[in-house]
C-alpha cells in the first residue's frame, strides 16, 4: 500500500474513532497525576501505568517505565518497523499535571473531565485535560490509525512521555545519560504547546526558560501577639514584601542587577518582525482575565513578542499565616516563591546566583534569609523554523485544520527540548500542541477544545506521512 493510501484510510479512521480517544485521554485526566512535592506520587505512577497500558493498546512495542531513584516515571514505548530509509521520530509528551489550585472555584470537578460549550465550541474541562494528558492522545490516536487500518506506520516512532514536566524535570540530566543511544532520532515532534487561537494551529518556534527560587524571612523563633509586642519587633511579612516589591519597577520591569543586562537589545529585523504580528488588545485582556483598570506592562515593540522575548519574573506563591487564621500576630516568618523566564542565552545558573544574591542584600532589620531550590533550572529556547521537518508540520497542520498554521513563540518552558535536541546532534523539534488562549492551563477550570483535539490527531497522521516522504533516508 503506498503512503498516500494508508495515510487516507488512517486519517479516515482517525475521524472515525475519535469518540474512543477522547475516552482514552478522559480516563487518563480522571487520576490525579500531580507531580509536586506533597502530592501522592502513586497518583502519579497509575498515570504513568495507564499511558503504558494506552501505548500498548494502540499497538506501540517494548513498553516500559523509565525509573530513576526519587523521579516519577517516564514511559517509553515504540514502534519500529517502518523499514529501511524510513525516518525516526522522538514523540514527547508529559503525563503529570499541576495542582488543581483552589477547588471550590472549579465548575466542574477537576478530576472528572467533564464535556461543556465554552469558548470555541464544545470542550473538556478537567486538570489535565489539555496540558498535557491531550498531548499523549494526538501521538496514540495517531499510531491507532495507522496500525489499525494499513497496519503499520510510514516512519518509525519512539515516544517518550515525562512525569515530572511540571515540577521542572529534574531527573532529565539522568535520563538523557542514560538513554539517549536508545532515543535517537531523526526529529522530535512535542505535543505540549498552545495554538493561536481555537481552531487556528501554530507552529512553536521559541520557548522562555524558568529558574524557581524559594525565600522565607524569619524575625521570630514562634508567632506572638502583634500588640502586645507590635512596634519594637519586627515584621517578616513586612519585610518579605518589601524585598519583593523591588525586585520591579514602577514599569514592571525586572530589577535584578545583572538580569536585564543579559538580554540583546531588538535588532530592527527582529523588531519589524514583531510588529507584524498581530495584537489584538481587547482579546488580550478578555483571554488572560486582566480587571479592566490593569495596566499593560509593555517592554519591547509588541506584547505578543515580549511574552518570549523579554524575561519576566513572578511571585507564584507567598505564605505567612492563613485567611482562615488571621489572628493578630507578627508572624515568625514569612515565605515566598519568586520565579524567572529567561530569554536568549541566559543562563539558568547565572541568574539564579544573581536573584539569591540581590535578594540577600535587600533583607531589612538583620533579619534570617534562608534559600531553597532544586537546583535547576531549563534554559530558553528558539530555532529558525527551515527545512524538511518543519516544512512536513506546516503542510500537515494544513491538512489537519484545514487553515494555515502560524509560527509563534511562547512564554512557556519545556526544560525537555533544548537537551534532548542538542543530544539528538542538533534534530528539528516539532512543537505543536492543542492549548488554546482559553485553556487556562495551571489556572482553575482547565480546558481543552474538543474540536481542536481531533484535528491535531489528524494533523499527526498526515504529519507522519509528510516526514516519511520528506525525510527518506537513501
Ligand atoms: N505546556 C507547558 C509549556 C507551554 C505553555 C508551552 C504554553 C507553550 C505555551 C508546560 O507543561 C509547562 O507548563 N511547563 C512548565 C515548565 C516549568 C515547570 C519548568 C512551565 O512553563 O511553567
Ligand atoms: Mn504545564
Amino acid at each position: 500500500m503506498s503512503i498516500a493510501e494508508s495515510t487516507r484510510l488512517a486519517a479516515q479512521a482517525c475521524e472515525k474513532n475519535f469518540p474512543s480517544h477522547l475516552e482514552d485521554l478522559k480516563k487518563l485526566a480522571r487520576i490525579p497525576s500531580v507531580s509536586f512535592d506533597g502530592f501522592p506520587p502513586e497518583e502519579v505512577r497509575k498515570g504513568a501505568q495507564a499511558v503504558a497500558e494506552l501505548l500498548k493498546k494502540c499497538g506501540c512495542e517494548n513498553v516500559e517505565l523509565l525509573e530513576f531513584p526519587g523521579a516519577h516515571p517516564y514511559v517509553y514505548g515504540e514502534w519500529m518497523k517502518a523499514g529501511p530509509g524510513a525516518p525516526t521520530a522522538l514523540l514527547y509528551a508529559h503525563h503529570d499535571v499541576q495542582p488543581p489550585g483552589r477547588e471550590e472555584l472549579w465548575k466542574t470537578p477537576p478530576w472528572e473531565p467533564t464535556e461543556k460549550e465554552g469558548p470555541g465550541g464544545l470542550r473538556l474541562y478537567g486538570r489535565g485535560a489539555a496540558d498535557d494528558k491531550a498531548g499523549v492522545i494526538v501521538h496514540t490516536a495517531a499510531i491507532a490509525s495507522y496500525l489499525e487500518t494499513a497496519g503499520k506506520l510510514p516512519i518509525n516512532v519512539k515516544l517518550i512521555i515525562e512525569g515530572e514536566e511540571e515540577s521542572g524535570s529534574t531527573h532529565l540530566g539522568q535520563c538523557l545519560q542514560k538513554y539517549k543511544d536508545q532515543l535517537k532520532a531523526d526529529v522530535m515532534i512535542l505535543t505540549d504547546t498552545t495554538n493561536f487561537d481555537c481552531g487556528v494551529p501554530a507552529l512553536t518556534v521559541a520557548l522562555r526558560g524558568m529558574i524557581a527560587v524559594e525565600v522565607e524571612v524569619r524575625a521570630l523563633t514562634k508567632a506572638i501577639h502583634s500588640g502586645m509586642w507590635g512596634g519594637p519587633v519586627p515584621d517578616p511579612v513586612v519585610a518579605l514584601s518589601k524585598m519583593l516589591g523591588s525586585l520591579l519597577d514602577d514599569e514592571g520591569r525586572l530589577e535584578v542587577p545583572g538580569v536585564r543586562e543579559m538580554v540583546k537589545p531588538v535588532t530592527p529585523d527582529e523588531e519589524a518582525r514583531m510588529r507584524k504580528i498581530p495584537f489584538d488588545e481587547k482579546a488580550f485582556r478578555e483571554q488572560s482575565g486582566m480587571v479592566p483598570g490593569a495596566k499593560l506592562l509593555r517592554e519591547g515593540p509588541n506584547p505578543m513578542a515580549q511574552l518570549w522575548r523579554f524575561p519576566s519574573l513572578t511571585v507564584t506563591a507567598v505564605q505567612a499565616s492563613s485567611r482562615k487564621q488571621a489572628g493578630n500576630i507578627i508572624n515568625d516568618a514569612a515565605w515566598a516563591r519568586v520565579t524567572i523566564r529567561l530569554v536568549g542565552d541566559m543562563s539558568p545558573e547565572k541568574v539564579r546566583e544573581l536573584l539569591v544574591t540581590h535578594l540577600r542584600k535587600l533583607v531589612p532589620w538583620g533579619l534570617e534569609v534562608e534559600f531553597k531550590h532544586d537546583g535547576h533550572g531549563a534554559p530558553a529556547w528558539a530555532i529558525e523554523p527551515k527545512g524538511p521537518a518543519y516544512d512536513a508540520a506546516i503542510s500537515a497542520m494544513k491538512k489537519g485544520y484545514g487553515v494555515e498554521p502560524l509560527m509563534i513563540g511562547c512564554g512557556g518552558s519545556i526544560p525537555f527540548v533544548d537537551p534532548f535536541a542538542q543530544a539528538l546532534g542538533g534534530v528539528p523539534a516539532l512543537l505543536i500542541g492543542v492549548e488554546d488562549p482559553y485553556t487556562n492551563a495551571h489556572g482553575e477550570n482547565e480546558s481543552l477544545l474538543i474540536s481542536d483535539l481531533k484535528k491535531a490527531c489528524v494533523s499527526q497522521v498526515h504529519l507522519f506521512a509528510e516526514l516519511a516522504e520528506r525525510l527518506k533516508k537513501n
